[in-house]
C-alpha cells in the first residue's frame, strides 16, 4: 500500500476527467483500509472512497484523501431450500461477479449483467436495471463505522433501500464503509422479462429456451447498443435520476403530452428523464469535448480533454431548460465531488 501525492485521477473516473487528488491511496485489505483511514485522521484529511469510479464526477481538484477500494474475495455460506447465500467483497467488479454467480447457476442477478461499478458501490444507489433493484436479492451487508473502526452487520431492512437510495446516501452518509455484500440468490431462475426494452429483444429468440445467460447476454446488447462503453467514450451512466412526481402532476403532463413515459411507482409515478431531455432539445448536443450521447439523452459525456467542470456546467444547464420546459427538478444520479 502506497499513499501517493498531486495524484491524477483521469484513469480513476469513467468520466475520464483530469482533476488532481492531494492523496491517493488504493487498499486490498481491511487493514490496509484502517492503516489509510488513521493517515487520514493524523492528517486531519477530507477524503473520500472510490470503487470503480464509475459514478462520480470530478468538478473540480480534491484537496484531501482519496480511497480507492479494492478488496476482493467471493464465497458461497449457507443455502436454505430455495436460496443459496453468497458474499463478496466490495472490491469485486459488479459484472464479473454476475458473470461468476451465472456460472455457479446462482440465479437473480441476470437482469442487472453490465452495470459498471463495484460490489460496495451497488448497496449505496441500490443500483437496478431492466426490472430488477439489487434490493430484491440483498440479504446483508458489512460495514465499517468510519469513527471508531467497528465493524457492522446491516440486515436488508436497515439498508432502507428504494429506488437509487439507501441509508448510505441519507442518514449515514459518509458514516459507513461497505466491505462486503451478502446476497440471498435463486438455486431456481425466475426470470423476470416484462421490462419493455428486455421483452421486446427476446422476441427474437422466441424458438430457443429463455435461460437466466441468454437474459444476461441480451441484457448485454440491449446495455451495449444504447450506453456508450466507458472505455471508449467517457461517461458515467445515467448522469439524473428519473424524477418521482405525484400521480396528480403526471396527469398533468400526460395531459399536454400523450406520449411522456410514466411508470408507476410506489404509489407515485416516475418520469423518464431521458426523455425530457430528449424533448428539451439536448440528445446528441456537443459543444467542444462534452456532450449529450447521441443514442441517449440522460448519458453525458466527454469526447476527449473535457474538463469536469465543463460537464457540471452543461447538466446544470439541462436542468434549467427541462425545468422552465416541464417545471421538473432534476437531480443528478452521479456523485458530484
Ligand atoms: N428515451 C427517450 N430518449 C432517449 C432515451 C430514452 O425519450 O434518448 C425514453 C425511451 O423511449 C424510454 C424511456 O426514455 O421510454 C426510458 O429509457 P430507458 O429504457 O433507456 O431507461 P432509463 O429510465 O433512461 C433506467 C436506468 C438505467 C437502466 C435502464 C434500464 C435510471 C436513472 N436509469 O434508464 O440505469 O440501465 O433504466 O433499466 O433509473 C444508470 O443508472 O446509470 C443506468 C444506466
Amino acid at each position: 500500500m502506497q499513499i501517493q501525492e498531486d495524484f491524477d485521477l483521469r484513469h480513476f473516473n469513467t468520466f475520464h476527467v483530469s482533476a488532481h487528488a492531494r492523496y491517493f491511496v488504493e487498499v486490498s485489505t481491511i487493514l490496509e483500509l484502517s492503516t489509510a483511514l488513521d493517515f487520514q485522521k493524523t492528517h486531519d484529511l477530507p477524503f473520500i472512497l472510490i470503487g470503480q469510479g464509475s459514478n462520480l464526477l470530478f468538478k473540480e481538484d480534491y484537496p484531501g484523501l482519496i480511497i480507492e477500494l479494492n478488496i476482493r474475495g467471493i464465497k458461497k455460506l449457507g443455502e436454505t431450500r430455495e436460496r443459496i447465500h453468497v458474499k463478496a467483497s466490495c472490491g469485486e467488479n459488479w459484472h464479473e461477479f454476475v458473470q461468476y454467480c451465472l456460472q455457479k447457476e446462482y440465479f437473480g442477478l441476470e437482469n442487472l449483467s453490465l452495470i459498471p461499478g463495484t460490489v460496495g458501490a451497488a448497496p449505496v444507489q441500490n443500483i437496478g436495471a431492466y426490472g430488477v433493484e439489487l434490493s430484491d436479492f440483498l440479504h446483508e451487508l458489512e460495514a465499517i463505522r468510519i469513527s471508531d473502526g467497528q465493524l457492522r452487520t446491516f440486515s436488508r431492512d436497515e439498508c432502507e433501500l428504494s429506488y437509487r437510495h439507501s441509508v448510505f446516501k441519507g442518514e449515514l452518509r459518509d458514516q459507513y464503509i461497505i466491505t462486503s455484500v451478502t446476497l440471498a440468490l435463486l438455486k431456481k431462475p425466475q426470470l423476470k422479462l416484462t421490462y419493455p426494452a428486455l421483452n421486446t429483444a427476446l422476441q427474437d429468440y422466441a424458438e430457443q429456451e429463455i435461460t437466466a445467460q441468454l437474459v444476461s447476454d441480451v441484457v448485454c446488447q440491449i446495455r451495449r447498443s444504447k450506453l456508450p462503453d466507458p472505455l471508449t467514450l467517457g461517461n458515467a451512466g445515467s448522469f439524473f435520476r428519473n424524477p418521482v412526481v405525484s400521480q396528480d402532476i403526471a396527469d398533468s403532463l400526460k395531459a399536454q403530452y400523450p406520449d411522456i413515459p410514466i411508470y408507476p411507482y410506489e404509489g407515485a409515478c416516475k418520469i423518464a428523464a431521458a426523455w425530457l431531455i430528449d424533448q428539451a432539445g439536448w440528445k446528441g448536443y456537443r459543444e467542444g469535448d462534452v456532450g449529450v450521447h447521441k443514442d441517449h439523452a440522460l448519458v453525458l459525456v466527454n469526447y476527449g480533454n473535457a474538463r469536469g467542470e465543463e460537464l457540471f456546467d452543461l447538466s446544470q444547464r439541462i436542468q434549467q431548460s427541462v425545468q422552465e420546459k416541464f417545471g421538473i427538478e432534476l437531480e443528478p444520479e452521479v456523485r458530484i465531488i
